[in-house]
């Protein structure tokens, strides 16, 4: 029986595969079982920011790997404890706990949240998040994901939390009250779309949390670590968020999510009060603190300002060439959403038999997470492939 027939067997019906065998990536490529080269602009979903088998989280993992993998959180570990230093520097916040997954951050915020809150009122107990956001998949963290379509056949969810429309000012104003504790959002929505928060929406947030103290909650764990050009996406905005949650690259290709709080919020959690197994493995900090060295280095900021203007110049000349089918240019950096209507499965297939891996997502948007990395070279190569692709499609 063949890998795809046997995945069918053992495992859960959840995730639709694509149809090739990978066996061996490297850089922005993944190589199949017939050395056919494929560009990966999925990147992991957004995971491989040095895209595959990059020298230097290989030799972060020969390093740590000599030393120990695990101990447990009974241990104060080296790797550990200067990843949350590098995350906190990022950030301007003050303390971390760490998680394994990008959901796990997100029940860790609502955990905080409550404890953090209730303390200073004991009917601080509401939760604002909006429509379209996605949060993870964990009951707590689904109540938040504002999506009907991965919420329905859950219920019931989570009690007192309110979706409101993205950038929809009166929706905001008569949602907050005292007993609102936490706002939580992503700068850039990712998964619908790739559909980014204005200005005016981030701003009068910050000034309604002047008036009702409630705390705010920036998911990083798409758009955090670099993938918008910078640090953190908030940081380009009026946003001062209390908590940011990163996961996706921060392991360099492993598993390992973190919260990030001013140190006022993070003193409401106390010993007890929240743990995990693996969360904080010195083994996948080992990796985080090699991304980030290599992310936050001169060489590589010059590198990805210069591919971030690329990128967008290039695809904004194809938009030009092609105005009824790509309508609209979303996002920042290396996290870009195009708007392509109908026509977006049919260009992800083309793309597909032109070895071009990309991603749909709420079924009309392209979205671009390529590998940091990327070179010229290959932007050039997605550049042509990505034109032939749509040119197939309208001709059909
Ligand atoms: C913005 C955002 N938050 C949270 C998550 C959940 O992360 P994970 O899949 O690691 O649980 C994701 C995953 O796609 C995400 O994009």
């Amino acid at each position: 029986m063949d890998l795809l027939t046997r995945d069918q067997q053992y495992i859960m019906n959840t995730y639709r595969r694509l149809p090739i065998v990978v066996k061996k990536a490297k850089g922005s490529y993944l190589i199949d079982e017939s050395n056919q080269a494929y560009l990966d602009f999925f990147a992991g979903i957004a995971v491989n920011s040095l895209g595959h088998s990059h020298h230097v989280i290989q030799k972060a993992m020969k390093k740590q790997m000599r030393q120990f993998l695990h101990l447990s959180n009974y241990f104060s570990t080296e790797s550990v404890v200067e990843l949350a230093k590098k995350l906190t520097h990022l950030s301007g916040l003050d303390q971390v706990f760490f998680t394994n997954s990008g959901t796990e951050a997100t029940e860790a915020a609502m955990k905080l949240a409550r404890k953090a809150t209730r303390q200073l009122n004991p009917e601080k107990l509401e939760f604002i998040a909006l429509k379209d956001s996605f949060h993870g998949r964990t009951l707590g963290a689904l109540s938040l994901t504002g999506q009907p379509k991965y919420q329905e056949s859950f219920r019931p969810l989570i009690p007192l939390v309110r979706h409101i429309e993205r950038n929809n000012l009166d929706q905001l104003k008569q949602a907050v009250n005292d007993k609102t504790s936490a706002v939580f959002l992503e700068v850039i929505q990712g998964e619908s779309g790739v559909q980014v928060l204005s200005e005016d929406f981030l701003q009068t947030i910050m000034d309604l949390q002047a008036q009702y103290h409630f705390l705010i909650v920036a998911d990083e764990v798409q758009s955090g670590l670099y993938r918008t050009g910078i640090p953190f996406s908030y940081q380009r905005t009026p946003l001062k968020p209390d908590m940011v949650t990163v996961a996706k690259s921060l392991g360099g290709g492993l598993p390992i999510g973190a919260l990030i709080a001013t140190s006022e919020v993070a003193s409401a959690f106390t010993y007890g009060d929240h743990g995990s197994t693996f969360g904080g493995n010195p083994f996948v900090a080992a990796l985080g603190n090699a991304l980030l060295g290599e992310l936050s280095s001169t060489t590589f900021q010059t590198h990805l300002k210069t591919q971030c203007q690329a990128l967008l110049q290039g695809l904004k000349e194809i938009a030009r060439l092609y105005p009824h089918v790509i309508t609209q240019i979303r996002g920042e950096g290396m996290m870009l959403g195009l708007e392509v209507g109908t026509y977006a499965p049919l260009i992800q297939k083309a793309a597909f038999n032109k070895k071009l891996l990309l991603n749909v997502t709420n079924q009309t948007v392209i979205r671009l997470l390529p590998p940091l990395t990327i070179n010229q070279k290959e932007l050039s190569e997605f550049f042509t492939k990505f034109k032939q692709s749509i040119d197939e499609v309208c001709l059909q």
